[in-house]
C-alpha cells in the first residue's frame, strides 16, 4: 500500500517512524522530506497547500492513503478536493473535511458547537467590527484577565491574554480594526480566564466509533521551568501523571462522547484526529480549543507508546472498523524535549552543522528544522530536532 503524508515536522517524521515499524508492507511517502525522513520515506517536494500539486503526487505515485498532520490543508479543504475529485476520490483521507475542520479553523463555530452540545468550556461571547463599541463595554464589566481570541487561524500566535483592561482594548481594536490577523481577526471571541493545569487529550474518530489515544502534555514556553515567551512548544511528556482515573473519566464521559455525538448528530463529516486542549479547572476538565490534527510536540510521545501496529490502525480508521481494535499502550513514561536554534522564537539564524546524532542510542529523534547539505546536517528551522526518551521512573 502507498501511503503519503503530508507535512514535514517532527510531528509527520513520528507518524513515518510509526509506519515503517509496521508489520505491514507500507511504501511511505512525505512532502519535503527532512534528513530524518530520507530512509524510511520517499520524498515528494511540494506545496501542501497547492492542491493540484498533491493531486499530482497522488495519481503519479499511485497513493492509497493520504494521513494529514498539519492544519491548514484541513482547514482549506484537502479532504473535500480528494473526495470530490473524479480521478482521485477513491484515496482514504485521514483528516476531516472543511466543514470538520472548523473546529479548529474558526474558534466561534468550536464555541458554538460546544454550546450546542453541552460540552465544558470557558463562557464567551463574540464580536465583530461593527459591535466593538459593545466589545468594549463587555471588557470593561469584566475582570482580568482578559482573554481575546482570533477566531481564525493565526499559526498558534492568536490567543491574547492581558491583565489590564486597556491593554485589553487596545489588542482588541488591533485585531478587528488594523486586521492584526490579517482575516483571521474579523471576529473575536473574548472569554473568561480558566485557572488550572493544561493537557491534551488525542481521539481517533472514524465517522462511527472513536479510540482514546495516550494523553500527553506539552510545554510551550521557551525558557528553563516553564518561563519565557511561548513557542510552537518546547517538550511533551506521556503519560500526564496528575490525569488519574477519576478525571479521565469524565473527560470522556462530558466531552470526548459529547464531541463524538455532536459530529455525528450535526452531520459533520469526520475522520481523523480530534486534538482535544483541556484544562483541568478544580477536578472540572474544560474544553480550551479543539484542533483537528495530533499535536505537535505531543505526537512524538504518544506514538510510541502505542502497542498495536499502527498501520491497523489507521487502516481499520479508514474502514469504519476502529472498534475492532483493542487498543494497547505501554506504562513506560514517555519525554520529547525540543531543540531549537538560539534566539526561536524570535529571529534566529540556519545552516549550523549538526554533528554526533549517530551517537545517540537510547533516545529517538525526529527531525524538524533540519536540512540536507553537501552530507552535512544542517539547521533549516526554529524548533529542530524532538529528542524522545523513554524510562519506568519518570524521576530518573
Ligand atoms: P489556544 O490557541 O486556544 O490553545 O490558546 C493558547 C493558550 O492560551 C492555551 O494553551 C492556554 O494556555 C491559553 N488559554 C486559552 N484560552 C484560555 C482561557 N480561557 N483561560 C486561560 N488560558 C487560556
Ligand atoms: N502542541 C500544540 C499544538 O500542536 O498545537
Amino acid at each position: 500500500m502507498n501511503l503519503l503524508i503530508i507535512g514535514s515536522g517532527a510531528r509527520e517524521h513520528a507518524f513515518a517512524w510509526k509506519i515503517f515499524n509496521s508489520k505491514q508492507n507500507v511504501n511511505i511517502f512525505i512532502t519535503n522530506s527532512t534528513p530524518g525522513t530520507i530512509n524510511i520515506a520517499k520524498s515528494i517536494s511540494l506545496d501542501i497547500n497547492n492542491f493540484s500539486e498533491i493531486k499530482r503526487s497522488i495519481i503519479i505515485n499511485n497513493i492509497e492513503t493520504v494521513l494529514v498532520g498539519p492544519e491548514i490543508p484541513l482547514i482549506n479543504g484537502i479532504s473535500d478536493f480528494i473526495k470530490n475529485d473524479k480521478e482521485i476520490f477513491h484515496v482514504n483521507v485521514i483528516g476531516p473535511s472543511k466543514h470538520g475542520a472548523k473546529l479548529e479553523g474558526s474558534k466561534e463555530f468550536a464555541k458554538l458547537f460546544m454550546t450546542r452540545n453541552n460540552i465544558p468550556t470557558a463562557n464567551y461571547k463574540s464580536f465583530n467590527k461593527s459591535s466593538i463599541d459593545d466589545a468594549i463595554l463587555f471588557l470593561k464589566n469584566n475582570t482580568p484577565p482578559y482573554v481575546l481570541k482570533a477566531d481564525g487561524p493565526a499559526a498558534g500566535k492568536g490567543v491574547i491574554i492581558v491583565d489590564n483592561v486597556n491593554d485589553a482594548i487596545i489588542n482588541l481594536k488591533e485585531m478587528l480594526i488594523d486586521s492584526k490577523f490579517g482575516s483571521s481577526s474579523n471576529k473575536v471571541v473574548i472569554e473568561e480566564f480558566l485557572t488550572g493545569i493544561e493537557m491534551s487529550c488525542f481521539v481517533l474518530f472514524d465517522g462511527t466509533n472513536y479510540k482514546i489515544l495516550p494523553y500527553a502534555k506539552d510545554y510551550k514556553r521557551i525558557g528553563e521551568g516553564d518561563k519565557g515567551l511561548n513557542t510552537g512548544g518546547m517538550g511533551s511528556v506521556s503519560p500526564v501523571s496528575f490525569l488519574d482515573i477519576n478525571l479521565k473519566g469524565k473527560i470522556e464521559k462530558q466531552i470526548v462522547i459529547p464531541t463524538i455525538n455532536g459530529l455525528i448528530k450535526e452531520k459533520i463529516d469526520y475522520v481523523g484526529f480530534i486534538f482535544i486542549g483541556l484544562i483541568n479547572v478544580d477536578g472540572f476538565p474544560k474544553v480550551i480549543e479543539y484542533n483537528v490534527r495530533m499535536g505537535d510536540p505531543e505526537t512524538q510521545v504518544v506514538l510510541p507508546r502505542i502497542e498495536n501496529d499502527f498501520m491497523e490502525i489507521l487502516n481499520a480508521c479508514c474502514s469504519q472498523s476502529l472498534d475492532q481494535i483493542d487498543l494497547q499502550f505501554k506504562s513506560e513514561y514517555y519525554t520529547n524535549v525540543v531543540v531549537a536554534s538560539g534566539g526561536y522564537p524570535e529571529k534566529y539564524d540556519k545552516g549550523f552543522e549538526i554533528s554526533g546524532l549517530e551517537n545517540v542510542k537510547d533516545s529517538i529523534i525526529f527531525h524538524a528544522g533540519t536540512a540536507l547539505i553537501d552530507n552535512k546536517i544542517v539547521t533549516n528551522g526554529g524548533r529542530v530536532l524532538s529528542i524522545v526518551s523513554s524510562d519506568n521512573d519518570m524521576n530518573k
